[in-house]
């Protein structure tokens, strides 16, 4: 089987791009970045696929009547560099129907904490003000709630008492970059098994 082409959408810097297209690139996962969009024409994650050959896109919301109007030509885009799997990375958007029911159990998230707890915006800084021990990232396929689909991978940190937010926002970052590669390789490897919420692991071949 031929590799499976991810459409990376991100809307920052785009460091789990990075890490994907890393991956990609040494051979990690059975996976190439076909396209990668954005939603902000000033997305550093833009730049960083146009450094590595990738199609980079933009399209703006505001040029569209509605969500679906742009959804529509967002997908037409996925459509047309032949994407199998919708990787979000920093995507500042909820994600609607147009693009989840022509992606089913397609399109993957990456958040910096543990869900379900601190789901949203600044998962980091919530956890931390919160005071939690440990926190963390989640892989997780996309529903049409915030942060709520079922949960591919996650990985956990410490949080030290002399923290602030960002130093434990980086320490999540580097298990970010270990963890999103992981999960599209196992989708790759054809090894993810959904029985409702949950995920399993079929075993290697
Ligand atoms: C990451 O913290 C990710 O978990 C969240 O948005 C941030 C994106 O960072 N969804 P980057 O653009 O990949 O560097």
């Amino acid at each position: 089987m031929g590799k499976l082409r991810l459409g990376v959408m991100a809307s920052g810097r785009g460091s789990n791009l990075q890490s994907i297209m890393d991956a990609a690139a040494a051979g990690k996962i059975k996976a190439e970045v076909a396209v990668v969009f954005s939603d902000n024409k000033d997305a550093f994650a833009l730049e960083r696929a146009r450094k590595a050959g990738i199609p980079a896109l933009h399209l703006n919301p505001r040029d569209f009547g509605s969500k679906d109007e742009y959804e529509k030509a967002v997908l037409k885009l996925l459509h047309e560099h032949g994407v199998h799997l919708v990787c979000l990375a920093g995507y500042m958007r909820i994600v609607g129907r147009v693009i989840l029911d022509a992606f089913p159990n397609r399109v993957i998230n990456i958040h910096p904490a543990l869900l379900p707890s601190f789901p949203g915006l600044h998962g980091q800084q919530q956890a931390w003000e919160y005071g939690v021990k440990f926190s963390g990232c989640t892989v997780h396929f996309v529903d049409e709630g915030m942060d709520t689909g079922p949960i591919i991978i996650q990985a956990v940190v410490p949080v030290y008492d002399d923290d602030t937010a960002d130093t434990l926002a980086d320490r999540i970052l580097e298990q970010e970059h270990k963890i999103y590669p992981e999960a599209i390789g196992l989708i790759a490897d054809g090894r993810l098994k959904l029985n409702g919420r949950k995920v399993s692991l079929r075993r290697e071949k």
